[in-house]
């Protein structure tokens, strides 16, 4: 049975087995290798994609179950030439090392953000407790979410 949804604004199929991981169809079978493959467990975060809007985990998905869904992942929110606003910070911080945590906190912070404009530095820490960082520290990826807020105030 094929599956169908919508993928960065695009409807597209996927005919292999409905309980492949999304993770796994997303980078095997659609060349989507920004979600990254770190735990395959659900807890470091790595993987996230955007499902109807919402953060979630794609290692543990069935791909079956985003079936009429509208997935959006990390290649959707920006890309070398218009980077989205994490992104952007996050490079203007020199956050990035290995980058494998990277899309999948562009894509809690990208969600986070839209509700809490305006956050203090621990509710980005809680925002981010279910993605793990190896190599950068904490510190200055905060430091990069809370200029977010800093350069808007600026902008005022
Ligand atoms: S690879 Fe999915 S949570 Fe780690
Ligand atoms: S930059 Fe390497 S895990 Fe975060």
């Amino acid at each position: 049975m094929a599956v169908t949804f919508t993928l960065n604004g695009q409807q597209r199929r996927y005919s292999g087995d409905p309980r492949t991981s999304l993770m796994d169809a997303l980078r095997c079978d659609f060349r989507l290798t920004g979600t990254k493959d770190v735990c395959g467990e659900g807890f470091c975060g790595a993987c996230l994609v955007h499902i109807d809007g919402v953060p979630k985990v794609s290692c543990l998905l069935p791909i079956g179950a985003v079936e009429g869904a509208d997935v959006t992942t990390i290649e959707g929110v920006g890309d070398l030439g218009t980077l989205n606003p994490v992104q952007q910070a996050f490079e203007d911080f020199d956050v990035v090392q290995c980058g494998m945590c990277f899309p999948g906190m562009v894509m809690t912070l990208s969600h986070f953000l839209q509700d809490n404009p305006r956050p203090s530095r621990d509710e980005v820490k809680s925002a981010l407790v279910g993605n793990i960082c190896r190599c950068t520290g904490y510190e200055r990826i905060i430091d990069a979410v809370m200029s977010l807020h800093n350069s808007a105030e600026g902008r005022k």
